[in-house]
C-alpha cells in the first residue's frame, strides 16, 4: 500500500530552549536560512508524501503563516526578477496539502498523534517529530522508513545510536539484526533507568511509519514517563504483539529541540551552504585557532 499522509507533531513547548521559544515556536528556528519545519515538510514531500497534518499549539500561527502565501512579498520578489529567492518557499504549495490541528492540552506525543486519528482514517502513515531534522543520506529518511513498511509490512521505527549516558532521556530498543541496517524490534522502554532496562544503546529518533491500530492502542495508553501521553508506550504494545521493523536511517539527524541540535545543525549544514558554506568553514578553522 502506498504511503502517501503524515503527521508532524509540533505542540511541544519547547522548554529545552527557553527564552527562545517564549513566543517563536522551535520549528520555525533557521537552519541557515530555512526554518526546521521547511526541511522536515521537504523530507516527506521527496518520500512519496501527499497530505501533511501539523499538530500545532497555541503561539504556533508562524507555522500556518509560513507554508501560506505572501502576495506582497511574492509580488516584489517578482518585480525585482529574485526568481530564486521565489522559488526557495513557493514551490511547498505544489508539493504537498497541508492541514493543521490544534493539540489544546499539551499531555505528550503519544496525545498528540492521537489527534490525528481522523485524518489518517485506515491507512498506514509517517510521523516525522516537528523538532528532528535529517539532512543527507542515502535518500530522504522517511522514504527509508516507508521502504521498510512495504518490505516487511510492520510499524517502523527510526532509529540511531546514542551514548549510555543519553540514553536514560531517550528511549531504548530490543532489536534483532534482519540485514544490513534493517533490525526486528520487539520490546522498547521510554527513559530507561535501570540497567536491565537498557535493551540497546539505540533510541527511536524523530521518524516512525505506523499502522493505523496505534489510534486504538493510543486510547488504552496511559500517562508514562513525565506523566505523558508517550508515543513508545502505544508502540512497545505494537511491538510486542505484531512486532516492528527498525531501521538506522542513513541522513544524519539535528535536534532543534536542544541547545547543542541547534548550533550542530547551524555548524553543519552551514558549511555545506553553497552560498556561505566556503567562508563559514575558513572562519571556523581560524577561530578554532584561538580555543
Ligand atoms: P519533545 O519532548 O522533544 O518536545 O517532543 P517538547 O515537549 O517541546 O520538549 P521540551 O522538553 O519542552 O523542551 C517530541 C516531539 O513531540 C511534540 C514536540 O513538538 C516534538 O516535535 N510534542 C510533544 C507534541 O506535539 N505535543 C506534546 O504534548 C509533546
Amino acid at each position: 500500500m502506498k504511503i502517501t499522509k503524515a503527521v508532524i507533531p509540533a505542540a511541544g513547548l519547547g522548554t529545552r530552549v527557553l527564552p527562545a521559544t517564549k513566543v517563536m515556536p522551535k520549528e520555525m528556528f533557521p537552519i541557515v536560512d530555512k526554518p526546521a519545519i521547511q526541511y522536515i515538510v521537504e523530507e516527506a514531500a521527496a518520500s512519496g508524501i501527499t497530505d501533511i497534518l501539523i499538530i500545532t499549539n497555541r503561539g504556533k500561527g508562524y507555522i500556518e503563516d509560513h507554508f501560506d502565501r505572501a502576495p506582497l512579498l511574492e509580488q516584489i520578489l517578482e518585480n525585482d526578477g529574485k526568481d530564486d529567492l521565489l522559488a526557495s518557499f513557493q514551490h511547498l504549495h505544489k508539493l504537498v496539502n497541508i492541514q493543521y490541528i490544534r493539540q489544546i492540552e499539551t499531555k505528550g506525543l503519544g496525545h498528540a498523534i492521537s489527534k490525528a486519528k481522523t485524518f489518517v482514517g485506515n491507512e498506514p502513515f509517517a510521523v516525522l517529530y516537528g523538532d528532528d531534522v535529517v539532512v543527507g543520506g542515502n535518500a530522504p529518511a522517511t522514504k527509508e522508513l516507508i521502504d521498510a513498511y512495504g518490505e516487511y509490512g510492520k510499524g517502523v521505527i527510526g532509529i540511531k545510536p546514542v551514548s549510555r549516558k543519553m540514553i536514560s532521556s531517550y528511549s531504548c530498543v530490543k532489536i534483532e539484526n534482519l540485514h544490513d541496517n534493517i533490525y526486528k524490534c520487539t520490546d522498547m522502554i521510554e527513559k530507561p533507568q535501570t540497567d536491565d532496562e537498557i535493551f540497546s544503546l539505540y533510541s527511536i529518533l524523530g521518524r516512525c511509519v505506523l499502522p493505523p491500530e496505534i489510534f486504538d492502542i493510543l486510547e488504552n495508553t496511559k500517562p508514562g514517563a513525565k506523566n505523558e501521553i508517550q508515543l513508545t508506550d502505544a508502540m512497545k504494545v505494537l511491538a510486542n504483539s505484531y512486532g516492528m521493523t527498525a531501521i538506522e536511517y542513513t541522513g544524519t539527524r539535528y535536534d532543534i529541540g536542544n541547545k547543542f541540535g541547534i548550533m550542530k545543525a547551524a555548524i553543519e549544514v552551514g558549511v555545506e551552504h553553497p552560498e556561505i558554506g566556503a567562508e563559514l568553514r575558513d572562519y571556523i578553522k581560524e577561530f578554532a585557532k584561538t580555543l
